[in-house]
């Protein structure tokens, strides 16, 4: 009898993450749900644990944190089939513009911690020559725009970073998938009037992220529009981009 795999969810109490680590388990896998916020994430395992009757471990984990970060991995003992970076920061732009302890607490967790854990996670992989591991970047890390710049470059940073991981596990038959969501409804956007055609539930995240992985696609836009919008926002000239206040 083989084994049920295990994903690893790095950033386990958001909402994105609890929706994909259900889809998982629903299709069996066991999981290690991993946050800085270990009682809410004991509270998350002990649901998951009653409704899908598989093994669900709740882990202490700070994308912050680097120099725990090899220690963590290590401490897994049974090493999982696949991890999702599901942890990020996003501070409004202004404030971040005038405090940088903000602008850097995005840096640090979107884009360093993602790296510092993801080269652990890697070379593990790499090593055992197979796995999948996904990113939870963003649109907003497809042009740089005045409203969101600070928050877009750390995604931009990180969908780069995913692409460059990707073309070197490919050999490895490793799959390394990029999901740039849109909006979604989740705590994060909880202030902001999101435009309900355009804004994904954190299941639909769950599913699209799910059948991705299945289809070892390299970069998904959950809803398709976004696809098509960012193609135009990323293709306006200058001339016309610099009128908008987007
Ligand atoms: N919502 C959107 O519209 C949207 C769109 C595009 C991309 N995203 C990205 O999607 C991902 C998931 O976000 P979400 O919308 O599901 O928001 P969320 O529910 O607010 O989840 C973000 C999670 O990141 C965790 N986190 C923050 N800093 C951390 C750190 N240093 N170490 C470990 N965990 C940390 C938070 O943990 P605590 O529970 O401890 O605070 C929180 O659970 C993020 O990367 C976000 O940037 C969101």
């Amino acid at each position: 009898m083989t084994e049920s795999p295990w994903l690893l969810v790095l950033g386990a109490n958001s909402d994105m993450a609890i929706a994909t680590a259900k889809r998982y388990a629903q299709a069996g896998y066991n999981l290690y749900l991993a946050s800085r916020n270990l009682e809410e994430c004991e509270k998350n395992a002990a649901d998951i644990r009653l409704r899908y009757k598989i093994e669900v471990q709740a882990l202490q984990f700070d994308a912050q944190d680097f120099s725990t970060h090899a220690n963590f991995y290590a401490g897994l003992v049974v090493k999982p089939k696949g991890a999702l970076v599901a942890f990020g920061f996003m501070a409004e732009q202004q404030l971040a513009q005038a405090d940088f302890s903000l602008a850097k607490a995005m840096i640090d967790t979107n884009y360093t911690g993602a790296v510092s854990i993801l080269e652990i996670i890697a070379a593990d992989f790499e090593q055992r020559q197979s796995g999948f591991i996904v990113g939870i970047s963003s649109v907003a890390g497809d042009r740089g725009r005045m409203s969101n710049y600070i928050y877009g470059s750390t995604k931009a940073a990180f969908s780069a970073y995913l692409a460059g991981l990707r073309h070197r596990l490919i050999k490895s038959k490793v799959l390394v998938l990029t999901v740039k969501p849109g909006f979604v409804a989740t705590k994060m956007t909880a202030d902001l009037d999101l435009p309900a055609k355009l804004t994904a539930k954190p299941e639909q995240v769950g599913n699209a992220i799910f059948n991705a992985v299945e289809k070892k696609k390299s970069t998904i836009y959950v809803k398709p529009i976004w696809c098509l919008i960012m193609l135009i926002i990323v293709h306006l000239p200058n001339f016309v981009f610099y009128k908008t206040k987007m």
